[in-house]
């Protein structure tokens, strides 16, 4: 039978080895049930959240490099360390179950070899607790940011990575009124942030269809828009749907385009929740964008793919399967997107460009990059103002006028996602 540890096994290594998201690796494992799923899904982000110390106190305690039969025992020390030194499981519990799992996905040799290491990082668990420096960046994902940041803003950054983020929702209308229901904090933005971690689905006003799930950062890019009613706006990653929710609760006629089926069922299922109904477009954007012959839109939205490096807090495992190459890689495929938009923005329209990257070479540098080959394109500077109705969030407005969040500001409501967006005018 496979248990839940047994699981959490399979999701490291997948993920690891196969430099997938959490997410798709945990797909596979939908028989599980509830309470296992809690269980597997707080064991293994918490032992990413502290994957570079376990690797680094393991080091101390496996001298010789593995052999080919006992590969697979590193994700056995990971999942078993994580239990010893942050989920505080009694040792006998951790070492009968992973010894077993050992035999299990190794060989007798290999589970004793398992049996001795972890009896004495047990032993010696006080000492590692104490010495724990919050290691959190892998060598690579320092090297992503050192582009781009300076030495203490990284400091800052992993620190406010490795937090849990909370819930955060955005509502249809009345967010105060959602804030005292629901026991929330009203952020300045009207996202409403939640400590209560039951299930989503079971919160108030969940399946009449009155909120969607949107962390903070992700919501401010429709919050830059204004005068939405009747306009024409492709959005134009759209699934599963948290801008278009956003647009079409202010009224717009919403074309919502992805090129993943999969991901536009939730969609679809989102939008029939919540009472909308935008025209979906199941293509790729690129394709679209070439055979385009309609009249253009008012607003394009375009949440560009990207290597998701702002989404730590929620995805840890991306420190250790993103990498440099990564980031120039999406950074390609926006510029193609890019390239091929401005058609689709009637002139005097807005095109608001958003990504979930920590790299400016996906945010700023883009779009610099962008404004300097389209002349007919200008930034339109985005103001704290627009965003809260004072300067509360100036922190997030950068020189030029875009928005560029942080996984530390706001530090004390719990941060958010790091964020960029820009909104251009295309000339009249
Ligand atoms: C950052 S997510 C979008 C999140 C969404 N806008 C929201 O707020 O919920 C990026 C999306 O781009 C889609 N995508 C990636 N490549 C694409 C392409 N070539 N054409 C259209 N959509 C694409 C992905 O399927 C994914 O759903």
């Amino acid at each position: 039978m496979t248990d839940a540890r047994e699981i959490a096994f399979e999701m490291i290594k997948n993920t690891l080895e196969q430099k997938m998201f959490l997410a798709d690796v945990k797909a596979k494992n939908q028989n599980l049930d509830a309470q296992d799923n809690a269980f597997v899904n707080m064991l293994v982000l918490t032992t990413f959240r502290h994957l570079t110390y376990i690797q680094k106190i393991l080091r101390q305690f496996i001298k010789k490099k593995l052999n080919a039969a006992a590969q697979d025992s590193k994700y056995i020390f990971y999942l078993a360390c994580c239990e010893i030194l942050y989920l505080d499981t009694p040792d006998y519990a951790v070492l009968n179950s992973y010894v077993n799992l050992a035999k299990k996905k190794t060989d007798k040799y290999v589970s004793g070899f398992v049996n001795a290491v972890l009896r004495n990082v047990c032993k010696q668990k006080a000492n590692l607790k104490k010495e724990d420096d919050g290691s959190f960046f892998s060598n690579e994902f320092f090297h992503i940011l050192k582009q781009n940041y300076g030495k203490k803003t990284i400091q800052k950054i992993q620190k406010a990575s490795v937090q849990e983020p909370s819930l955060d929702i955005s509502v249809k209308e009345d967010a105060p009124l959602w804030a005292q229901k629901l026991n929330a904090e009203l952020l300045p933005s009207q996202t409403l942030r939640l400590k209560n971690n039951g299930k989503i689905t079971e919160l108030a006003g969940y399946q009449e269809g009155k909120w969607w799930v949107q962390d903070f950062s992700a919501a401010l890019p429709v919050k830059c828009l204004s005068n939405l009613n009747g306009k024409k706006v492709l959005d134009m990653c759209a699934a599963p749907g948290g801008k278009t929710a956003q647009l079409c609760a202010l009224g717009a006629d919403v074309t919502a385009l992805d090129v993943s089926a999969l991901r536009l069922q939730k969609l679809q299922e989102n939008m029939n929740r919540l009472g909308f109904n935008p025209k979906v477009i199941c293509q790729d954007a690129l394709v679209y964008m070439d055979e385009f012959k309609q009249e253009p839109f008012d607003v394009v939205l375009l949440d560009a793919p990207c290597s998701a490096t702002g989404t730590l807090r929620r995805h840890p495992e991306l420190v250790y399967i993103k990498r440099e190459k990564d980031v120039e890689k999406q950074a390609q495929l926006q510029e193609m997107f890019l390239d091929k938009v401005s058609p689709l923005v009637k002139k005097g329209g807005i095109l608001l460009y958003c990504t979930c990257s920590i790299a400016k070479k996906e945010g700023e540098q883009q779009i610099n990059a962008f404004l300097a080959k389209h002349k007919e394109f200008k930034i339109m500077p985005i103001s704290s103002k627009e965003l809260c109705g004072d300067e509360t969030l100036g922190e997030l407005i950068t020189e030029e006028g875009f928005i560029r969040t942080l996984p530390f500001y706001m530090e004390k409501s719990g941060g958010m996602d790091a964020f960029f967006v820009a909104r251009l005018k295309k000339e009249a």
